[in-house]
C-alpha cells in the first residue's frame, strides 16, 4: 500500500515523541523519501497545478514540527542560513534543488561577521531529502517550478535565525518577527 501523509505524520509523532535527537530526524528524513516516492501524494500536493507559495501541510500542536509544501513559482538562490536552535528536512518533490552545506572557518567570535567555505555541493532530486542539523548552515539554488516539502522541528517564523552575505561575510540576524 502506497505511504500517505497521514501514516507520514501519525509516525513523526510517534518518532520525534521517542527520540527528537538527530537519530530519531534521521528516521524522519527516510521516511520523508518514503513519502516524495508516492507520485498520488506528489500530484495532489506538490503538482504543476498546485496553488503557489508556502502551504502548511501539518503542525503538531504537542512537538510543534511543521510539514510545508513549497510550491516555488521562480528559481531562487538562498544566501547560506541557519535554522536556529531548529532543524529542516528538505524532500525533493519536482525538478530539483541544489544544496550548499557552510563550514565556519572563523572562530565564531564575532557577532556580525562569519567567514565560510562550501563543504559539500549536491543536487537533491526527487524522492530524495536532506537534513541540516541545528546550527548547520546551508544554502539552496532552485529552477523555476521547484517543489520540495519540508519538515522543520518547529514554526521558524517563531525563532530566532541568522543568514550570511556570502561578498561579505556580514551576519543578518532574523528576529522572529522578520523571519521566513
Ligand atoms: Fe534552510
Amino acid at each position: 500500500m502506497a505511504y500517505e501523509l497521514k501514516q507520514f505524520i501519525a509516525e513523526c509523532r510517534e518518532i520525534l515523541g521517542r527520540d527528537p535527537g538527530h537519530a530519531g530526524r534521521e528516521q524522519v528524513r527516510a521516511n520523508l523519501e518514503r513519502l516524495l516516492n508516492n507520485k498520488d501524494f506528489v500530484e495532489e500536493y506538490c503538482s504543476d497545478d498546485a496553488e503557489r507559495g508556502l502551504r502548511v501541510l501539518y503542525e503538531d500542536p504537542e512537538l510543534k514540527f511543521q510539514v510545508l509544501a513549497h510550491i516555488n513559482d521562480k528559481a531562487r538562490v538562498s544566501p547560506p542560513h541557519d535554522h536556529g536552535e531548529s532543524w529542516a528536512i528538505y524532500g525533493q518533490a519536482k525538478l530539483w534543488t541544489d544544496m550548499i552545506e557552510w563550514k565556519r572557518e572563523d572562530d565564531g567570535s564575532n557577532p556580525d561577521f562569519a567567514k565560510l567555505a562550501a563543504d559539500k555541493k549536491y543536487r537533491l532530486n526527487p524522492g530524495q531529502a536532506g537534513i541540516y542539523q541545528d546550527g548547520a548552515i546551508h544554502s539552496i539554488d532552485y529552477p523555476d517550478k521547484s517543489r520540495f516539502v519540508r519538515v522543520t522541528g518547529t514554526n521558524l517564523d517563531n525563532i530566532a535565525r541568522m543568514s550570511v552575505d556570502l561578498k561579505t561575510g556580514a551576519i543578518r540576524r532574523m528576529t522572529p518577527q522578520q523571519a521566513s
